[in-house]
């Protein structure tokens, strides 16, 4: 069936000569357009593509991560880095083990210390045993905790002005999430081979500001 039908195409494109020659031509080329694009899929406006890249602790380092960086922080100004290590571009570094920042504090404090900023990367340690491991013995790993996070987080989703810009990097795309208020403009998947996992580079707008209920441990007054 399927070699009938060739002849037949065959066929009908010896008869209809150039012409169907430059339509056969243009069809493979929307083909293979389409082939490459399924490492970028635009849709509901959320880029999403996948590169692949030498891991390395300073995440910044990383080509694709810097050159995404360079598109979005620029020069930095305005912008803030709770845990900055070696490479930041933010103007308003931060990092417990201090690695030539402008404040050496936890993070959670130096986000708590804030008002409005341009916009803030996210990048802790990827869990606790990473955070122990290869930055810092501090805080039990602390850094590493997925409830340190969503702290941290909420500090974020309170100090970054709207319509102002958050680059999360972890194992996952979570980012600081809709509920926070923000929307995902891009996710860059940063594959670094079999033995790891990959890098995932999440950006997100503020688009809606939600007010973020104080948790207990917050809440800062004398206990009855
Ligand atoms: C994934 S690394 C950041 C690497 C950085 N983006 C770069 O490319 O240079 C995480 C950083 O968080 C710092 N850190 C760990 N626990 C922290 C805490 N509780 N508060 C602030 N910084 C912390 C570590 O010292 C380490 O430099």
């Amino acid at each position: 069936m399927k070699l009938a039908m060739i002849r037949a195409t065959l066929h009908l494109l010896l008869e209809l000569g150039e012409d169907a020659a430059f339509g056969v031509k243009m069809y493979l080329s929307l083909l293979s357009a389409k082939a490459k694009c399924l490492t970028q899929t635009e849709g509901s406006g959320m880029k999403i593509s996948r590169v692949w890249a030498m891991p390395s602790k300073w995440t910044f380092t990383v080509k694709p991560i810097a050159e995404l960086l360079g598109r979005y922080v620029g020069d930095g100004q305005g912008w803030a880095d709770p845990f900055a290590g070696e490479n930041s571009p933010a103007e308003l570094t931060n990092d417990i083990e201090g690695r030539g920042a402008r404040y050496q504090m936890d993070a959670l404090e130096f986000l708590k210390d804030r008002t409005f900023v341009t916009g803030v990367i996210f990048d802790p340690p990827y869990s606790v045993e990473q955070c122990l491991r290869r930055y810092t013995p501090k805080f039990k790993g602390t850094a590493g905790r997925a409830e340190y996070w969503a702290r941290c987080k909420d500090e974020i989703a309170r100090i970054v002005q709207p319509g102002g810009l958050t680059i999360s990097f972890c194992w996952d795309s979570t980012g600081i999430g809709k509920k926070r208020g923000f929307e995902i403009e891009e996710i860059l998947l940063v594959c670094h081979g079999a033995c790891h996992n990959d890098t995932i580079v999440t950006v997100e707008r503020h688009v809606k500001s939600v007010l973020v209920a104080p948790k207990p441990n917050d809440i800062i007054g004398e206990k009855e």
